[in-house]
């Protein structure tokens, strides 16, 4: 049994190391030891705590998660109001120009002194949502929103979520330091965080602002946990025990000294002019800044300044909001258009008259599906409100009603919108999935907007196997008219492709030769290179281990697909449609007479015997030792299977080096995590 003197150094060792490895993996993206490894480390403290209760600590990485739903938020009242800003609405350089001449008046230096230049920082005015953290001796005691101002709400169990946000300060902080600044969220990490949501079957946050200030407001500490929230400081609140800095800008490197993140998008700005030159240049890159700013800050530099300066009613007179044009704005819609995507997936686009929205010029907005269109009865040539949103693609947020185009009887001049029977592409018809929000065009190889994804998956490693066949060639091969789908790849010619921009007579020899060696393949090779929706690798291995042929697997109806583990109705659905579509019956006949076999009745995937037979893994991350498809054939050896995704069916997730998401899913769902040693363990046989 450890010693108190021995379990504290041990816990602080603990501590150290899970807050290094935290860091790697939540703000480098870049884990730096297997999350097994992680997960025993973190268990050891959580258990070294419990056993001794005097070394708990709030600064603890352990303190970060869990925490039991609040019935509702205490009320904080803030030792230091939470001020707002004044806004400036001149939009243009006279913003900053009518703060500087408000702030020379109030100092004082008038006209006669002109030569005199004001001192001022110019930082990002951020679009989430304020709050105050309070340190007291370096640690993170207490989060509260803003409220009224003087009144907020005790969220600390969510702000102690924020991996950005430190549980105990760096440096020598002062026994109380209060800290001002916003949660907010990328547009990245929105983006990948509404993909899951989605996949999940859960609501997407609409934008950015709404996700970090609905999640901070989050009763239940766990939702705020799962959510992609970040934090900057941009000033202070109540201080005890420090000797402040001379001016904001320096303020800004203590607090990001203490271990505080404070944006780098910032300058001292002499006059007015440097402050709209900042104005002007982070309008110009504001839609390459990975999150969402609805203007800029100017603030006095000097602190002493600041107070003289003081307050008006609730604003400080040392600083103003310049914002940018709103993000929402209004347009016409020229018209809908459809768009066909690598899928066939037929999305309805607004074609704008273009528009200058959120740092950009935009002249299409998605209207997402069918569905959307109807429920906001957007038309053609309505006037609406364009915003964008988290997604970079903006989006039609409401039609203006008034200014809908009407005939003399007061009747609309356009019909509800409706999305065509057949695909505007290829004329295939148009098939309703998932009960009817998805429209799919059923084209698959012969629908030419397909015809770039399918080609580039038909070739892929794991399907036809076609090396030297990129995305750069088949477009090539696609604009002149060599190819439509795939069959078409087996009648090109060396003469043909060697007069080809950069391609030589050598290489075209060797693709033709990729062409040729490929058209001995297995069945389940053979299905997957198909494409057809929601039919993987792995289901189609299953899919040609159950059928043995070609034929067998064509003649299936929907029942008889079910009969194969782990396909259910909507893989069937999938391939039943697939095959009943002529063109598709038809291309691979052509594939056939271009010569393409395989062995019938072939053993392909999975060994039905083996110590994994029942068990299913996820593979993440880089695994030192083995490679991917090693990894993957042993496993399918031993008769286990691997997927892609994670699901409470997941046996284990094998997680390398890199690892991501998967991982993070794994732990959410509690399926037990192997690295790349205790993979080859099981697979020694010491029992799945
Ligand atoms: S300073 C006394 N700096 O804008 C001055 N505010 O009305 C206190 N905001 O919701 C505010 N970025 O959360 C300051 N760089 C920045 C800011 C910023 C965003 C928000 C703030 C508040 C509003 C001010």
């Amino acid at each position: 049994m450890n010693l108190g003197a021995g379990a504290l150094d041990r816990v602080q060792w603990l501590r150290r190391e899970i807050e290094f490895h935290n860091r790697a993996y939540y703000e480098q993206d870049a884990p730096t030891i297997p999350d097994q490894v992680f997960d025993t480390l973190f268990r050891e403290l959580q258990e070294l705590e419990a056993a001794h209760p005097e070394l708990a600590a709030p600064d603890s990485p352990t303190q970060r998660v869990g925490g039991r739903p609040l019935a509702q938020f205490a009320p904080v009242k803030h030792a230091v109001p939470m001020l707002s800003i004044q806004t400036e609405t001149d939009t243009g350089a006279g913003g900053a120009e009518h703060f500087d001449s408000r702030v020379r008046r109030e100092l004082e230096l008038a006209d006669t002194n002109t030569g005199v230049e004001v001192e001022y920082v110019a930082e990002l005015k951020f679009d989430g949502l304020a709050v105050s953290l309070r340190f007291e001796h370096g640690i993170f005691t207490q989060g509260a929103t803003r409220g009224d101002g003087v009144t907020g709400e005790d969220i600390t169990q969510n702000l102690k979520t924020i991996r950005d946000i430190p549980l105990r300060l760096a440096g020598k902080p002062p026994p109380l330091l209060e800290v001002r600044g916003e949660v907010y969220m990328r547009r990245d990490d929105l983006v990948r965080y509404n993909e899951k949501a989605r996949a999940r079957g859960e609501k997407p946050l609409a934008n950015p602002r709404n996700g970090a200030a609905g999640s901070v407001r989050q009763l239940d500490p766990n939702v705020a946990a799962g959510r992609p929230l970040r934090f900057f400081a941009y000033g202070i609140g109540a201080v005890d025990g420090w000797n402040l800095p001379a001016t904001q800008n320096e303020l800004l490197d203590a607090l990001a000294a203490f271990g505080l993140p404070v944006c780098a998008h910032r300058v001292v700005a002499r006059g007015w002019r440097e402050l709209a030159d900042f104005h002007d240049r982070m309008g110009e890159e504001r839609a390459q800044i990975p999150f969402d700013i609805d203007g800029v800050v100017y603030k006095v530099n000097s602190l002493a300044t600041q107070n003289r300066l003081g307050f008006r009613s609730r604003e400080p007179r040392w600083a103003v909001a310049h914002k940018y044009p709103a993000e929402e704005v209004r347009t016409v819609i020229a018209a809908i258009e459809i768009q066909v995507g690598r899928t066939g997936a037929l999305t309805p686009v607004a074609k704008l008259q273009p528009v200058f929205v959120g740092g950009v010029t935009v002249s299409n907005a998605t209207l997402h599906n069918e569905e959307e269109v109807r429920r906001k009865d957007v038309r053609v040539n309505d006037t609406v409100v364009v915003r964008r949103a988290g997604d970079v693609i903006p989006e039609v947020v409401a039609v203006v009603f008034d200014a809908r185009p009407v005939n003399e009887a007061g009747k609309p001049l356009h019909p509800p919108f409706e999305l065509p029977g057949t695909c505007p592409q290829c004329g295939s018809h148009v098939v309703h999935e998932e009960g009817g929000a998805i429209a799919r065009c059923s084209g698959g190889l012969v629908c030419p907007a397909q015809a770039r994804g399918a080609l580039l998956h038909f070739v892929g490693r794991r399907a036809m196997d076609i090396e030297g066949l990129g995305d750069k060639l088949i477009d090539q091969l696609i604009a002149g008219g060599h190819v439509r789908t795939p069959a078409d790849l087996y009648a090109l010619t060396v003469p043909m492709l060697a007069s080809l921009d950069r391609m030589g007579e050598k290489s075209a020899e060797n693709l033709i030769q990729a062409i040729k060696k490929s058209r001995s393949t297995t069945l389940a090779r053979f299905i997957f290179a198909l494409g057809i929706r929601n039919v993987g690798e792995s289901t189609a291995k299953d899919l040609a281990r159950h059928f043995g042929a070609l034929a067998a697997l064509q003649g299936a109806d929907a029942a008889a697909l079910e009969n194969v583990p782990g396909v259910g109705p909507a893989v069937a659905g999938s391939i039943v449609d697939f095959f009943a579509e002529k063109h598709n019956s038809e291309e691979i006949g052509r594939l056939f007479g271009a010569c393409v076999h395989w062995e019938e009745h072939e053993g392909t995937a999975s060994a039905s015997t083996g110590p994994f037979v029942g068990k299913l893994f996820v593979l993440t991350g880089n695994l030192p030792g083995l490679k991917r498809e090693e990894a993957k054939e042993r496993i399918e050896a031993a008769g286990g299977k691997v997927s892609g995704s994670v699901s409470k069916k997941t046996s284990y997730v094998v997680a390398g080096e890199e690892a991501g998401s998967k991982l993070g899913r794994a732990r959410e769902l509690g399926v037990a995590i192997l690295d790349e040693a205790g993979l080859l363990q099981l697979l020694q046989g010491e029992g799945a």
